[in-house]
């Protein structure tokens, strides 16, 4: 997820990464507020706020892992411009004050989908936010360990949610390389709201549904 979002930043015109311009571009809305579910030790989050400039990043996970984030937020250095909060959110328990007053641009979710029973209450949490940021886009990344996964696309489908872009990332593997054997896929997938899409300008809209084909790229250098 964080080599994704960093290849859009050393590569704003790469067409595989056009989904992020409307929200990066200059025609952007300036200030980005990004909620990120399931954050572990935040270095998605973290990474996020590091690189971009002007935006506010909400950590967001279950208590236990409530003091290693903030552990690695007073290590942070945001860019210029952004800051890093966090909250705690369980998936099971409806939105929290301090996440449901807030309106979001984007919203990050890595390595979340691996227990196929919390889905349900992921993409349940998913759509609550989408209610009120419906405008909002859904990153996505995940590494696919089991065929049961896949209803996560089913009830996000069903939430009204659909993909408009997707990309595969292999996995930098030492190991694998030097045995030749076949690198691992982190897949990154965008979500919108079909509704939301609908009354997006079609200029916008372009950009979001012509770039459906699945794509392989690989993690460019830092
Ligand atoms: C594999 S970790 C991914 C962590 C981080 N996003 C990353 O990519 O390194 C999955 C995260 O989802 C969180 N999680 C699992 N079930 C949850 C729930 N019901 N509500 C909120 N977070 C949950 C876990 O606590 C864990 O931090």
């Amino acid at each position: 997820m964080l080599a994704y979002l960093r290849s859009f930043r050393q590569n704003p015109d790469d067409e595989l990464l056009l989904p992020l311009n409307e929200l990066f571009g200059a025609s952007g809305p300036g200030y980005l507020e990004v909620l990120e579910l399931g954050s572990g030790c935040g270095i998605v989050g973290i990474g996020f706020a590091q690189l971009y400039h002007n935006c506010h990043v909400l950590l967001t996970d279950l208590p236990e892992a409530m003091e290693i984030l903030d552990c690695n937020i007073a290590q942070a250095r945001p860019a210029s411009g952004s800051k890093l909060s966090k909250a705690t959110m369980n998936w099971d328990d409806g939105l929290p004050i301090a996440v449901a007053q807030g309106r979001y641009h984007l919203f990050l979710v890595s390595d979340c989908t691996y227990n196929s029973d919390s889905i349900p209450a992921l993409v349940k949490t998913l759509h609550a936010l989408n209610q009120k940021s419906p405008w909002a886009s859904i990153v996505v990344s995940m590494k696919f360990r089991h065929s049961s996964e896949n209803v996560f696309f089913d009830m996000m489908n069903d939430a009204g949610f659909q993909v408009t872009s997707e990309v595969r990332f292999p996995l930098p593997d030492r190991h694998r390389t030097a045995v030749g054997q076949e690198l691992e896929n982190v897949e990154i997938y965008i979500f919108r709201n079909t509704i939301s899409l609908e009354n997006i300008p079609s200029r916008s809209q372009n950009a979001h549904t012509s770039k459906q084909a699945e794509k392989t790229r690989k993690i460019p250098s830092s």
